[in-house]
């Protein structure tokens, strides 16, 4: 079986609602087994409380875990133009698998939102894939075979980069039909190429 995990941080429970879809998508690929964690919070609790953060029971991943598969799906908001520094701090912790080259070859993607359109959409998922390349992953983003990503009809996120959804300054949007079907397919398509990989790799130890 291939591994895929879909790791995410959320505040207000968007990026949470998108990584359900996008192991909903992945789970239709046959061989493929598939976790969603969340990375650790570091925000003091008194803050979360105050900001409105979502409670979120979702077992938490620990770094050393993502060498246990075969494509991971990294999901965050938008915090200034880049990633979360909950998920950042993560990536952090992760430089003894960096050592050990326990990443490389592994499916990477990210999907995100962002509160406004032109906050920083697609620059947190581009600038998400740089630690995914230095870790030796091999980047798969949101193709065009997904055509909902050309719509015309409202506000929408996602990019050829990954899946995404526009949450709104004040955060009251919620991912879009055609968002939720776009994280739907950036699993399946991630799900897929690591199937792909998995069975490469296997016929390469049998030659
Ligand atoms: C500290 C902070 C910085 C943010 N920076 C941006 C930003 O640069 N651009 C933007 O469009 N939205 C920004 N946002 C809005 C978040 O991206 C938005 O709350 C998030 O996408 C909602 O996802 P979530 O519900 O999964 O937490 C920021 C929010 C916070 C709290």
């Amino acid at each position: 079986m291939t591994r895929i995990l879909v790791l995410y941080y959320s505040s207000y429970g968007h990026v949470r609602t998108l990584a359900e879809a996008e192991a909903e998508g992945a789970r239709t690929v046959t061989g493929a087994i598939v976790d969603i964690r969340r990375v650790p919070e570091t925000v003091p609790a008194h803050i979360r409380k105050s900001s409105g953060f979502i409670e979120d029971d979702t077992p938490e991943a620990a770094p050393a875990d993502m060498a246990n598969y075969d494509a991971i799906i990294f999901g965050t908001p938008t915090r200034f133009g880049m990633m979360a520094s909950q998920m950042k701090q993560f990536l952090d912790m992760a430089g003894g698998l960096w050592a050990q080259n326990a990443l490389i070859g592994k499916v990477g993607a990210v999907f995100a939102s962002t509160g406004s359109q032109h906050g920083g959409h697609e620059a947190t998922m581009l600038s998400s894939h740089i630690p995914l390349l230095h870790f030796g992953m091999v980047i798969a983003g949101m193709p065009y075979t997904f055509a909902g990503q050309t719509t015309r009809d409202g506000i929408i996120g996602g990019a050829p980069y990954g899946a995404g959804t526009i949450a709104g300054a004040d955060g009251a949007l919620q991912p879009t039909e055609t968002d939720l079907a776009g994280a739907r397919f950036q699993g399946a398509h991630v799900a897929r190429l690591a199937v792909a990989l998995s069975s490469a790799r296997s016929l390469a130890e049998v030659a």
